[in-house]
């Protein structure tokens, strides 16, 4: 049976390539929203002992997975490449070399088989993680993106149609951790240990500063929270104070969290949408979806997050968000280029 017509329906079957920083992946999503096979290879144990990742390991080694990837995410699916409707791939934001072996794997299929290219920005797949598992969800909505490199507070107008109404002004939300956890030696990837030690400790034991953007009442700053951990595990260590890295973890998690309930609720309440999402590698953490949670319920808004896998980087959210830049039309030639810094 033709795959594409299933009882009359038409199928569109994405296959979607992600390799914008330290993930190598591969997915075939049906529709934009029935994941078929998500593929993550994940370079954490190869980055982990310089501390982070390391631009030109991470290109070295997207170049010896991507091929398998790809096939193993269509064999897990059932499909093959007759079957698929579009190739999505990531071509920015994120590190020139790591995007540019997704981008070429993707320009090769599509010439090789002359399946349509269709490039997709990365915090756009980020957002569209959340119409994964919610088949209710449509725009228009607020979302807040926080990730490795962003912090971002937009008004979701239409698939692929976003209206950026804060930002961060220094430090990613992501950034942020990664840098508490480096000076407090949980070494990297410092959010999910920054959020595991952080429920043996006291979020109120400390108090970390809040920053408000003058300018912009959506706009986030988080360097100089990050600043005044690293000055207090200063004074501790000038004192001859022992730290308790549990409360410092606790206290600096829930002064970023505050910061982000606090503008996402005040957007949503100026724009007057019922509906709020988050995303991101950050969106992962367990206490910002419970305090989120919270926030939304206490305001009569429906909350949508996206399961801890489609949070952080993974080929799936690039394959809802490619579904539905293939709708509206967006293709891509074979002039497609990783862009670095591409804006949203
Ligand atoms: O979205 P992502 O996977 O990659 C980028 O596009 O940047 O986000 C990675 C960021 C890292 O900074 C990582 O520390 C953070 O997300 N992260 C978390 C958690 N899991 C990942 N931050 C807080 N709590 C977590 N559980
Ligand atoms: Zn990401």
């Amino acid at each position: 049976m033709d795959k594409n017509t299933e009882n009359g329906i038409e199928n569109n079957y994405i296959l979607a390539i992600e390799s914008s920083c330290d993930e190598t992946a591969a997915s075939v999503v049906r529709n934009g929203r029935e994941v078929l096979s998500n593929v993550i290879a994940s370079q954490i144990a190869l980055h982990t002992l310089y501390g982070g990742v390391v631009p030109e390991i991470a290109s070295r080694r997207h170049i010896e997975k991507i091929n398998q990837v790809i096939c193993q995410a269509l064999s897990e699916a059932g499909v093959g490449l007759r079957d698929i409707t579009a190739i999505a791939v990531t071509y920015g934001p994120g590190l020139v070399g790591a995007l540019l072996v997704g981008v070429s794997a993707a320009k090769a299929i599509s010439f090789a088989t002359g399946i349509p290219l269709v490039g997709v920005h990365h915090i756009n797949g980020h957002i569209s993680a959340n119409y994964i598992e919610h088949n209710d969800l449509e725009p228009p909505f607020v979302c807040m993106v926080a990730s490795g490199g962003h912090s971002h507070l937009v008004v979701v107008e239409d698939y692929g149609i976003y209206r950026l109404i804060g930002r961060t002004r220094d430090d990613a939300a992501g950034e942020a951790f990664d840098k508490v956890a480096r000076a407090i030696g949980l070494g990297y990837p410092g959010g999910p240990k920054i959020d595991k030690l952080a429920r043996e400790g006291n979020p109120d034991a400390i108090v970390f500063p809040r920053a408000r953007v003058a300018e912009n009442e959506y706009d986030f700053s988080f360097s100089g929270l990050k600043s005044a951990v690293l000055n207090y595990l200063n004074s501790c260590e000038m004192k001859g104070e022992a730290v308790c890295r549990a409360d410092v973890a606790a206290s600096f998690q829930r002064a970023v969290i505050d910061v982000c309930v606090e503008h996402s609720m005040a957007a949503v309440r100026e724009f007057g949408y019922d509906r709020f999402a988050i995303a991101g590698g950050v969106a992962s953490n367990s206490a910002l979806r419970a305090a989120f949670e919270e926030a939304c319920a206490a305001q009569g808004v429906k909350f949508y997050r996206p399961s801890p896998v489609y949070c952080t980087d993974n080929a799936a959210m690039i394959g809802a968000a490619g579904y539905y830049e293939f709708l509206r039309g967006v293709r891509h030639g074979y002039d497609l280029n990783a862009v670095p810094n591409l804006s949203l």
